[in-house]
């Protein structure tokens, strides 16, 4: 809150390391698993445009607002809106913002665990030649026996919890940072020559087509809001994770470029994700809508085939697994720096508390693939269902309620102060999209799909 204040938790040692960690963040198991196959179950390219207006409109100009929430108040979410809330003199109950995301960031990490864990195995699958030559039938075969042994699936979810865990315990500038420099610009390398591998298929312009063109008739509200939790689940925003790694942001970087560069990166990579997956997708003729297997169930198939596709297809999972990783620590600081900052408990206890709880809420996803699987609650598996209601209700939610609060709650001197955006007529552009478009069209969007519009 003062200029002089800084987190306990120490800081990014430069502007490069936060873009690298918060790229690190955004950049996950959104961009590469979930971006391609709920693009396939929503018909493609109108889908696309609705999630590229989402990230524009609403993401960047939350992400914004969140990061700079986070970097005055320099705490953990709770406090921070707690602290930022006196300082507008304003409800103390904004503070649930803080509450609802680090439940949401811990019920998220449940899930991610365990697909990041697929991703772990397939690792393995990779490194001995299981996908070597195989058809996709062989490859469909191979993921669904996969997923119906909760026994491999626990292994591997614990196994990628742990070094969560691990990472997180050792701290902000030694774990985080460390690990994002290394792995953001190998994954961009791999993309590329797997998009020059796409390129090269059959059904590359059908691929390309499924994501570009859009028929909007297509186009539900139920979509809608699925594109729209979608930019705020890729871009991390609405459940405090922004706003805890804003809080290690030294005071003379600009939030506002960075904060459209990582939006620019992220958006990138899921395009990318696209481009590679739908061609392998009509190439072999497979159902671009078949759900959360799909990247498990189509790129397999190109290692198995393609020249130098073992080392391809044992690189692509260990660098999605990073990606996940890095994901994975920013979904689990909130509550961590939480935990530290108002229990006073040690980054690695507190890490081994908040890890566990979400590790045990986890096991509900795996058996939700095989034992309970006709369990459907509201019509959708326990994993569905737990992904529906945090990207799609309290991750919007909570950048409602971020966006109302620094748009309509917060001094204007202050958010000026924190932005410090040196042309006024952007600053007024972020300011009217802030306050007025972004809470306006998430509450269109709600209101649409209860039926009132
Ligand atoms: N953005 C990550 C992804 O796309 O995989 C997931 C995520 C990370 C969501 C951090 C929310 C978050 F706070």
């Amino acid at each position: 809150m003062t200029d002089t204040k800084k987190s306990i938790h120490g800081e990014w040692s430069s502007r490069s390391a936060f873009i690298l960690a918060a790229t690190g963040s955004a950049v996950g198991l959104g961009n590469i698993w979930k971006f391609p196959y709920i693009t396939g179950e929503h018909g493609g390219g109108a889908f696309v445009i609705v999630y590229l207006l989402c990230v524009a409109l609403i993401g960047i100009p939350i992400m914004i607002a969140e990061t700079l929430l986070g970097r005055r108040g320099r705490e953990n979410p709770v406090n921070t809106m707690q602290l930022l809330s006196a300082e507008a003199e304003q409800d103390p109950r904004w503070q649930y913002v803080g509450w609802v995301g680090m439940a949401a960031g811990l019920l998220i990490l449940s899930y991610y665990s365990v697909i990041a864990g697929w991703a772990s195995a397939y690792v393995f699958k990779a490194f001995t030649g299981s996908f070597f030559n195989a058809d996709a039938a062989a490859i469909k075969q191979l993921f669904s026996d996969f997923i119906g042994s909760p026994l491999q699936l626990i292994f591997w979810h614990t196994l990628f919890m742990a070094a969560t865990l691990f990472i997180v315990a050792r701290g902000v500038d030694k774990g985080l940072e460390k690990s994002v420099r290394i792995l953001m610009p190998g994954l961009f390398i791999l993309l590329i020559l797997l998009v020059m591998y796409a390129m090269t298929t059959s059904g590359y312009f059908q691929g390309i087509h499924f994501l570009f063109s859009f028929d909007f008739s297509k186009l539900t509200g139920n979509a809608i809001l699925i594109a729209m939790g979608q930019a705020f689940f890729s871009l991390g925003l609405g459940m405090g994770c922004v706003m805890a790694y804003g809080a290690y942001l030294p005071n003379d970087i600009s939030i506002a470029k960075t904060s459209i560069i990582i939006a620019a990166v992220d958006t990138l990579v899921a395009l990318l994700a696209g481009i590679i997956i739908f061609p392998i997708v009509f190439t072999y003729q497979l159902n671009p809508g078949s759900g959360p297997g799909l990247i498990f169930e189509t790129l397999p198939i190109a290692f198995g085939t393609m020249t130098g596709g073992w080392l391809f297809g044992v690189l692509f999972f260990i660098i999605l697994v990073f990606a996940a990783l890095s994901s994975a620590i920013a979904l689990i600081e909130p509550t961590v720096s939480w935990l530290v900052e108002n229990r006073g408990i040690s980054r690695q206890r507190a890490s081994l508390q908040a890890g566990g709880i979400a590790w045990l809420i986890g096991l509900a996803t795996v058996f939700s693939f095989n034992a309970w699987a006709a369990f459907k609650p509201f019509g959708l598996t326990l994993f569905d269902l737990i992904d529906y209601v945090t990207a799609n209700l309290m991750l919007p939610l909570g950048g409602l309620a971020i966006a109302i609060f620094v748009g309509w709650k917060m001094k204007q001197q202050h958010s000026a102060q924190e932005l410090n955006i040196v042309d006024p007529e952007y600053f007024k552009l972020w300011l009217m999209l802030t306050k007025y478009l972004a809470p306006a069209a998430v509450f269109l969007v709600f209101l649409h799909v209860v039926g009132v519009l």
